[in-house]
């Protein structure tokens, strides 16, 4: 564990590879590993669990007031329970993904799941001496103040390949296509409420298009150990 707390910030899009790269970099460090996709991920099964319409959004945004939720924080052992359910698979599905921008875009959501994301963050540094947070607002928006901020980024192809051998363990050009609408539209929706394509100031931009796993997890530990990339 580091001498003092440390909480490293990585934002990027789908397919970045932000989510396997920042649990191997809490795994290696020692330190806690927070998905705040997973957040509202979770949200959105509850609500579609209770029939919620997710355009009324005065009533998704106090569902997510009272949303009991726990996450592990453990790299190793993600779960996610919602009123001690494990939904820790399901929040993976394509009928969530397919109709979670709609939640991650409502104002009233954003707040909330912020303010629980900043409360756990302050946590984690003291409990574990730090976190590694990943989503797409952790950099600008929910911590800015954070030792270390990065920006992960993929071309849109490798973006694509990679999210499509994520869902069928092959990218034939049909499974190529269908994915595309899903990854493509998803982050056009989610880049209306949050900027995650181009790095904030202050923030290292880590172009991962032709980078394996094990070379990019390797260039965000040289980032936090040196403030630099080695190529
Ligand atoms: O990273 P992911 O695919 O699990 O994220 C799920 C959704 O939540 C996606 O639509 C983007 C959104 N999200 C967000 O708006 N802000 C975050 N900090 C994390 C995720």
């Amino acid at each position: 564990m580091p001498n003092s707390p440390i909480t490293i910030a990585v934002d990027g899009p789908s397919g970045s590879g932000k989510s396997s790269v920042s649990r191997a970099v809490a795994r290696r460090l020692g330190l806690a590993y927070l998905d705040t996709g997973a957040m509202y991920r979770a949200l959105t099964w509850w609500c579609l669990e209770r029939g919620l319409d997710l355009a009324d959004q005065t009533t998704v945004a106090a569902a997510a007031k009272d949303l009991d939720l726990r996450l592990s924080t453990d790299p190793d052992a993600p779960e996610v329970r919602v009123a001690g359910t494990d939904v820790s698979q399901e929040i993976r599905t394509t009928r969530i993904s397919g109709q979670v921008s709609q939640v991650a875009t409502n104002l009233g959501v954003r707040a909330e799941l912020r303010r629980r994301q900043r409360a756990l963050v302050e946590e984690l540094r003291a409990a574990r001496g730090g976190v590694v947070v990943e989503g797409r607002d952790i950099t600008t928006v929910v911590a800015p103040d954070a030792e270390h901020r990065i920006l992960l980024t993929a071309s849109e192809e490798a973006r694509l390949t990679r999210r499509t051998t994520e869902l069928h363990g092959t990218s034939t050009q049909e499974q190529l296509a269908a994915t595309r609408d899903q990854v493509v539209r998803r982050d056009r929706d989610d880049a209306s409420v949050s900027a995650f394509f181009e790095p904030a100031d202050g923030v290292h931009g880590l172009d991962t298009s032709h980078l394996s796993f094990e070379e990019s997890v390797r260039a965000v530990l040289d980032l936090v150990a040196h403030g630099a990339t080695h190529p």
